[in-house]
């Protein structure tokens, strides 16, 4: 405790004053939308704030009433309306002087200047804090493979204010030079994207978003291994000023294959469109020959294109269906008569039947729980490797993998969109063009 005395020189009156110091953050604080967080204020020396009056406002609003903290009670009514239910001391804190405030779920408008004010009956001191609220951190998508065999990955953040800078990085933290730079503004601040073609697998990738001395930071670690298929795990952890994101996606060399469906091949009752891209079950017949190629009691079509070596890969949408088969076949499969689709018959399929039960025909039928219901199923297939990996394209997820194959054969993709019943299940299978830009 500082204590002043003062003397006057005729009658000798002393008065003490209780001296102190309110004391603060140097540097402003940095948050999130939707966080918590604590604006810092004490008292120094220690000293009770308990008997002494705390008033918090903000400086950039007039009359705007933050917390106020009198005779011993919380003054809720004088409140802002804004702050109200948003804001409170540490009651058990203010005897060791401290009056720090917590302001909960942060939005964007509370970016401001704060001030915190402590009185005593013969003193008083405040301090001012400022709170920046930044925008999203940056979020990295794994966008595709482009036709030099190259993964495109594009990075995002919004809501920023002022416009922020957003860089690429490489292990080393190199700047990397992006491919594009979009910046757009609304109501909640700027969104700028940024992407980057990467060619080496197996190494980590930085986006970064940096305002003023502010950064956060998203990592992505690029691997060959694609048993981990569209796999993308993500975590945050709050580190002063960075957060730190990483996710790990799979970086595999392939090409999308440009898939076409073999009209030859396809049953009589399926129509085809005329880019060969989409299959749908009609109500009636086509005029059609028997030829050896096509499929006579089975719904299938298969793909023109034939695969024997490599990697590839291919995309089905399946919106609004509820019955679907899609996978791959050897090219000596049975066409004519009852099928059974299994890998000893030579076909590697996924199935959806009645809307939500999922299958492997891996002879025997192996069921699948999925969290969300694919808009659109995608087919790797290694064919060295024997392997045919199937995922939901949007959630990134995996839905199954038949490994430990062996093909001797030419692989096609096949699809069968099922029965139409009543108009409901009318929606075609659509192969994906291999256009990116699409
Ligand atoms: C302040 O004083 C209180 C009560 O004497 C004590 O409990 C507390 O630990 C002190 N705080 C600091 C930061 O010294
Ligand atoms: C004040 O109290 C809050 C909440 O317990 C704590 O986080 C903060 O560190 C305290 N400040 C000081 C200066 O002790």
């Amino acid at each position: 405790m500082n204590w002043c005395l003062f003397m006057f020189n005729s009658n000798m009156v002393f008065f003490v004053l209780e001296m102190y110091n309110v004391v603060g953050p140097a540097e402003p604080l940095f948050t999130f939308p939707g966080e918590d967080v604590i604006l810092p204020c004490s008292i120094k020396p220690n000293t009770s704030a308990v008997n002494m009056r705390v008033e918090w406002f903000r400086l950039d609003l007039q009359d705007s009433t933050v917390y106020l903290y009198e005779n011993g009670e919380n003054k809720i009514m004088t409140q802002d309306q804004y702050f109200r239910g948003r804001t409170a001391l540490f009651q058990e804190e203010l005897q060791n002087g401290n009056a720090s405030l917590k302001l909960s779920s942060v939005q964007v408008s509370d970016e401001g200047v704060y001030k915190c004010f402590i009185e005593s009956n013969s003193w008083y001191d405040d301090i001012t804090v400022s709170v920046d609220v930044g925008g999203t951190p940056p979020l990295i998508i794994v966008e595709e493979f482009d036709h030099s065999g190259g993964l495109r990955l594009l990075c995002e953040c919004e809501g920023w204010n002022p416009k922020p800078e957003l860089q690429w990085l490489d292990s080393k933290g190199e700047n990397l030079a992006s491919d594009t730079e979009e910046t757009h503004k609304d109501a909640k601040g700027y969104k700028v994207k940024r992407r980057i073609t990467v060619h080496d697998s197996e190494t980590k990738y930085q986006c970064r978003v940096k305002l003023r001395h502010h950064m956060v930071q998203t990592d992505i670690i690029v691997s060959s291994k694609y048993e981990l298929g569209f796999s993308f795990s993500n975590f945050q952890g709050n580190v002063m000023h960075i957060i730190t994101a990483v996710a790990v996606a799979t970086f595999v060399y392939i090409r999308r294959a440009d898939v076409t469906l073999d009209p030859d091949t396809a049953h009589k009752y399926l129509i085809l469109s005329e880019d060969g891209k989409q299959v749908r079950r009609g109500e009636k017949k086509q005029n059609v020959p028997d030829n050896p190629e096509r499929f006579d009691k089975c719904g299938n079509v298969l793909g023109k294109q034939e695969f024997s070596s490599g990697r590839f890969y291919f995309e089905v949408q399946v919106k609004g269906k509820t019955d679907w088969d899609i996978g791959v076949a050897r090219k000596s499969i049975t066409r004519k008569g009852k099928i059974i689709l299994s890998p000893q018959n030579g076909y590697w399929t996924v199935r959806l039947r009645n809307g939500n039960q999922y299958s492997a025909c891996a002879g025997p039928t192996v069921s699948l729980s999925l969290k969300v219901k694919p808009q659109k199923v995608g087919v790797f297939v290694d064919y060295e490797e024997g392997l045919i990996s199937f995922y939901d394209v949007e959630s990134r997820s995996h839905i199954y993998s038949f490994s430990d194959q062996w093909f001797t054969e030419d692989l096609y993709p096949i699809l069968n969109p099922c029965t139409n019943i009543k108009n409901k299940y009318s929606a075609p299978l659509i192969i994906s063009s291999v256009n990116f830009n699409e």
